[in-house]
């Protein structure tokens, strides 16, 4: 029975949160995931224009990819009713990890649930406490928490910063196993991590390198094989994590790609892939499509690029300040840096002018650095870029931030 001093405690935290402009409120989506919208607000259906979806190809949605997903349903089910090593692995997860793993470059693929899963399973699955991790300030809360499960002992380096790298790497010199682990992209910032760099010093140090690559699978680099290939460091990063839920369809899934012996070890020894059911039968089928519509056609990939830059270029020559002006990752944070101003925008973006857009306030960003993370889709149109650009003018007019 819960204490009333438990639930006070809880509401009083909660309206804390308000009074600070961080609490989390959900809008219901009542159409398809797509460029636009509709939501249920205020007793009232709203058309918005999306900027605030991880659907970077736009995919969510896309017609062909749903006839596949409906015949996978006819022919394996809903799903699994089983965690992968009892009755839960079909042959079209095979077929997927494989496809994935060519198409990445790696021996093999394991998926997961969820990339958070992948995370959360894989450190203690393959150190203990006699090994190291060196792990970017700025990663993934996923990251953060899977290496908290595992014994090894951690060092952390500031995520753009080289020489702390290699200053916390001669610190964990006598640990058995070193692995530096850090996001392909930082999720906040849209900042890509400079992986030839880093690719040295895990050579010269000996230590494994893991990439998160959730925000650059499927269409960061040339042919969308993630940060590795924009930095020119392909093969050299020995663990890749990524997810399902963004570019590649956006139904949610998550995956790690490396030497045959880890992902063995990993469908061995990985808990959230031993104890919980893996992605739905559909989600390989659709999946092995979009491996394909991305390796014969780099159309999305090239309209996603140009859609980033014209935003980043527009909203720029309005007079906002974005993080890293030198860009081109389809993050664009445009840096509010006041809390309770950054969610008074986005409510203004999304109920006076019909454009979805999300404000991120401490805990989720450093402090002082609220903001509002603008995310390009290969499905935004001309007319809805530029929709977004005069609104976000409007409203920073109205609030005096330009
Ligand atoms: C860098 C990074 N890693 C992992 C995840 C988790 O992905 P999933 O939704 O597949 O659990 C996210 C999602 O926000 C992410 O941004």
């Amino acid at each position: 029975m819960f204490q009333e001093n438990f639930l006070n405690n809880i509401t009083l935290e909660l309206e804390e949160l308000k009074a600070h402009g961080m609490y989390k409120n959900e809008y219901e989506i009542i159409s398809a995931q797509q460029s636009e919208i509709e939501i249920f607000h205020q007793q009232t259906k709203k058309k918005l224009l999306n900027f605030c979806a991880n659907n970077y190809l736009g995919l969510a949605n896309n017609k062909s990819l749903i006839e596949i997903a409906k015949k996978s349903l006819d022919d394996y089910g809903l799903g699994t009713a089983s965690v992968r090593f009892i009755c839960g692995t079909f042959d079209l997860h095979k077929k997927f990890e494989n496809k994935l793993a060519e198409f990445l470059g790696y021996e093999d693929v394991i998926t997961f649930a969820s990339c958070f899963s992948a995370n959360g399973g894989i450190f203690s699955a393959l150190l203990d406490e006699q090994d190291a991790i060196i792990s970017a300030d700025l990663n993934h809360a996923s990251l953060i928490d899977g290496i908290r499960l595992c014994k090894a002992s951690r060092y952390f380096y500031k995520y753009d910063d080289i020489a702390d790298l290699e200053a916390k790497l001669q610190q964990a010199q006598n640990h058995k196993t070193k692995m530096i682990v850090t996001d392909g992209v930082f999720s906040m910032d849209g900042d890509i991590a400079k992986l030839n760099e880093i690719c040295d010093l895990a050579e010269k140090y000996q230590a494994i390198l893991l990439v998160d690559d959730s925000h650059a699978t499927g269409f960061i680099g040339e042919d969308g094989r993630g940060t590795a290939q924009h930095c020119g460091v392909e093969g050299r990063v020995d663990i890749l994590t990524s997810t399902l839920g963004k570019a590649l369809g956006g139904a949610g899934g998550g995956f790690v790609a490396s030497r045959k012996e880890i992902i063995d070890k990993l469908r061995n020894k990985s808990r959230p892939y031993l104890f919980s059911n893996n992605i739905l039968p559909l989600v390989a089928s659709v999946g092995i499509e979009i491996i394909d519509m991305i390796d014969k056609s780099k159309s999305l990939i090239r309209k996603l690029a140009d859609n980033t830059m014209y935003f980043r270029r527009k909203i720029i020559e309005a007079g906002f300040a974005i993080h890293n002006a030198q860009g081109v990752h389809p993050v664009v944070p445009i840096m509010l840096n006041d809390a309770v101003l950054a969610s008074n925008f986005a409510k203004m973006m999304i109920e006076e002018e019909g454009v979805y857009v999300i404000a991120f306030c401490f805990p989720v960003v450093p402090k002082n650095s609220a903001r509002i993370r603008v995310q390009i889709s290969a499905s935004h149109q001309q007319d809805q870029l530029d929709y977004a650009i005069e609104s976000f003018v409007k409203v920073g007019k109205k609030l005096k931030v330009i």
